[in-house]
C-alpha cells in the first residue's frame, strides 16, 4: 500500500481496558498496511508507548480524581471523560496538524462513546472514522433503542424479561442492554448519543467479521447507517501476529499462568475472568468459588483487584485445599491463556473483546453476562452461535458445577464443543487473503485514501 505510506492517522482511544486494546490493535493492523500511527491517549488510564515502539505517543492533561474515576454512574462518567478531553484534544490535535515535521494526518480514528471529536474534527475539517470496539449485533440493538423504547420494551419491567423482542430475534428482553448503576433515561439517552455519532462520521469499523455477525451488519447497513460505509476488519488481533503478542494491559499480567497451564492435561482446565470492570458480591464470589471447587475441574481464577464489591472472602486455606487445582491471578496474559492447549473452557461475563478471543480460540463459553452488551453477545454464544451455555439460574455452586460439568464432560458439551471448533476455522479464513476481513480491511485503506483531509 505504498500510497498509505508517508500519510499518519491519529488514534483516540476511549480511557478503559476494553476500548483501549481493540483501538491498538486496529493501530497495528493499519500500520502493516503503511500508515504511521499517533496515539493520542489521557492521563487518567495512560498507555506505556514502550509496548508500540513503532507509534508515537502523545498524552493529553487529563485525569481523573479517585473520587471521578470510582463514579459508578456511567453516564456521569463519561459525559465528565467527553467534557474534560475536548480543549486539550483541541489543542494536542492543533499541534499534531501544524507539525511540518511529521506526516500529513489522514484522518482521526476514535470511539463513538467520545463524542465530543465530532465537534473537534468538524472544526480542522479532520475526517474522523468511528471504531465501535463492541461487536455488530449488540450495535443493532443500540441503534434500535428508539423503535425499542417506543414498542414499549424500554425501560425494561422486571415482570417482562422472558419476553421475545420479537422486532429483534433472537434476544429476549431480560438480553437489551442495560446498566444497574447508570438510571434508565440517562442510558438511553447515553446510548442513542453514542448510536447517532455514525451518521455524522466517515465510516464506521467493527472488530467483528461478515460470517459471524452477517445478519447484524446486513441490519446496520440497511437500516441505521444506510450513507455510512461499515468495515468488519476483525479479529483485529489475530491479523497481526504484534497485536496478539503486545501487552495492552493496564495492570500487569501475571505469566504464572503459563507455567501452571503447562502442568494440566489438555482441554482439562476452566479458564475464569469477569473482564476489566464487572463486579460480584461477597455472597457470589463464595459461589464461584465452591462452584469451581465443587466441579472437580482444575480452573485459572483472576481476581483482580475491584472484582468484589467489599472485601475478597476466600476462605483460609480454601486453595491448599484443592491440592494445586486451583490457581489464582490478578491479571492473565488472556490471549495467550486462550491460546492455551490446556484450557478447555471459558467462564466469561461476555465483554465483546473475550467473546471474539474465545472463539478465535475454538474455546467453549460459560455465560454470565453482567451489563450493556454483554446480554446480547451471551444471547448470540449460546442462541446463534451455539458456542456456549449461559447461567441461567443465578450464580450458585450447585448451578456453577452442573453448569460446568455439562460443557466438560456430558453430550451437549461435545456438541457445543465441536461447533466452537468449526467456528474458529471461520475465523481464521476470514484473515486470509481473499477473505472477508481481509477485503474489507483493503476497502479501509482505499477508503481512507478517498477521504483524507
Ligand atoms: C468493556 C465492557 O465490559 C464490554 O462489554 C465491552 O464490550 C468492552 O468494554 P471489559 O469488561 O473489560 O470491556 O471486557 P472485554 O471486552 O472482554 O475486554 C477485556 C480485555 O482485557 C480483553 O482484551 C482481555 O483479553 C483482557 N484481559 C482480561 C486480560 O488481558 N487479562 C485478564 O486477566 C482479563
Amino acid at each position: 500500500m505504498e500510497q498509505s505510506r508517508g500519510l499518519r492517522l491519529i488514534l483516540l482511544p476511549l480511557p478503559f481496558q476494553g476500548h483501549i486494546n481493540p483501538m491498538l490493535e486496529l493501530g497495528n493492523l493499519l500500520h502493516s498496511k503503511g500508515f504511521s500511527i499517533t496515539i493520542v491517549h489521557t492521563k487518567f488510564n495512560s498507555l506505556n508507548p514502550s509496548s508500540h515502539p513503532h507509534f508515537t505517543f502523545h498524552s493529553i492533561p487529563v485525569d481523573l480524581s479517585e473520587s471521578e474515576a470510582s463514579i459508578k454512574e456511567a453516564g456521569c462518567l463519561l459525559s465528565l471523560i467527553n467534557a474534560k478531553c475536548v480543549e486539550p484534544f483541541r489543542e494536542r490535535l492543533a499541534t499534531l496538524l501544524s507539525d511540518a515535521e511529521e506526516d500529513p494526518v489522514a484522518c482521526l480514528i476514535s470511539d463513538p462513546l467520545l463524542h465530543f471529536t465530532r465537534s473537534v474534527a468538524e472544526s480542522f475539517e479532520l475526517p474522523r472514522i468511528l471504531l465501535r470496539t463492541g461487536g455488530a449485533a449488540s450495535f443493532a440493538v443500540y441503534a434500535a433503542f428508539p423503535l425499542l423504547k417506543e414498542k414499549g420494551y424500554l425501560p425494561i419491567q422486571d415482570s417482562r424479561l422472558e419476553e421475545p423482542v420479537t422486532e429483534l430475534s433472537p434476544f429476549k428482553v431480560k438480553d437489551l442492554p442495560r446498566l444497574d448503576t447508570c438510571d434508565p433515561e440517562s442510558f438511553y439517552q447515553l446510548i442513542t448519543n453514542m448510536a447517532n455519532e455514525p451518521k455524522a462520521s466517515s465510516g464506521l469499523i467493527f472488530n467483528t467479521f461478515e460470517d459471524l455477525e452477517q445478519h447484524a451488519l446486513a441490519t446496520l447497513r440497511q437500516n441505521s447507517y444506510p450513507n455510512i460505509p461499515i468495515f468488519p476488519v476483525g479479529p483485529f488481533h489475530k491479523c497481526d501476529s504484534a497485536a496478539s503478542s503486545s501487552s495492552t494491559g493496564l495492570l500487569t499480567e501475571d505469566q504464572s499462568c503459563i507455567s501452571w497451564l503447562n502442568t494440566q492435561a489438555p482441554k482439562s482446565v476452566v479458564y475464569v475472568s469477569f473482564g476489566s470492570i464487572a463486579a460480584v458480591k461477597e455472597a457470589q464470589f463464595l459461589e464461584i468459588a465452591w462452584g469451581l471447587a465443587n466441579s472437580n475441574h482444575p480452573f485459572l481464577w483472576v481476581v483482580r483487584p475491584g472484582l468484589v464489591h467489599g472485601s475478597e472472602p476466600l476462605p483460609d486455606g480454601f486453595l491448599e485445599s484443592l491440592n494445586g487445582r486451583g490457581h489464582i491471578v490478578k491479571w492473565a496474559p488472556q490471549k495467550q491463556v486462550l491460546a492455551h492447549p490446556a484450557v478447555g473452557a471459558f467462564w466469561t461475563h461476555n465483554g465483546w473483546n473475550s467473546t471474539l478471543e474465545s472463539v478465535c480460540e475454538g474455546v467453549p463459553m460459560i455465560c454470565m453476562p453482567c451489563f450493556s452488551d454483554q446480554m446480547a453477545n451471551a444471547r448470540y454464544v449460546s442462541h446463534v452461535w451455539k458456542v456456549g451455555v449461559q447461567i441461567e439460574h443465578g450464580i450458585e455452586r450447585v448451578e456453577i458445577e452442573r453448569t460446568i460439568n455439562l460443557l466438560m464432560v456430558e453430550k451437549e458439551g461435545e456438541e457445543i464443543r465441536d461447533r466452537a471448533l468449526k467456528l474458529m476455522e471461520k475465523a481464521n479464513i476470514c484473515l486470509k487473503e481473499g477473505g472477508s476481513s481481509y477485503q474489507s480491511l483493503d476497502g479501509l485503506v482505499k477508503h481512507i485514501l478517498s477521504i483524507k483531509s
